[in-house]
């Protein structure tokens, strides 16, 4: 598996090019549906977790830069807390007002129970 944007892979074998993956969050440390804050390279994003898939995400609304870490989430939405804006983790999509512009997605990979982060 593998697609462009907010995509995870999981494989028994490192990376061809792990050093552009960064470690984020142990994968125990996630439970399903859940999702945390991290800071990789002085950036903070938001890991989700569904099964066994993990998306990436900034942690950043682009409707006026608010927080996403406190917003409420469903399946493949997180919600702003600010004004309601929705993203779409996968993709990064704002999916209703009042954000317009999608918010950055990173690519996450799975190796040895690690989740590691690609930052875009
Ligand atoms: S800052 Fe997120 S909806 Fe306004």
């Amino acid at each position: 598996m593998g697609n462009s944007c907010g995509s995870y892979q999981r494989n028994n074998q490192r990376p061809k090019r792990m050093s552009e993956f960064i470690f984020a969050i142990n994968e125990a440390d996630l439970a399903d549906g859940g999702k945390s804050l991290v800071e990789v390279e002085d950036r903070l994003v938001l890991i989700f977790r569904i099964g066994e898939q993990f998306f990436c995400i900034d942690d950043v609304c682009t409707h006026d830069g608010g927080t996403l870490a406190d917003g409420n989430h469903e399946g493949y939405e997180v919600e702003c807390p600010r004004h309601g804006a929705r993203f779409d983790i996968r993709t990064g999509a704002a999916l209703c007002m009042p954000a317009f512009k999608p918010t950055q997605v990173h690519e996450c990979q799975v190796t040895e129970g690690k989740v590691f982060v690609k930052l875009s």
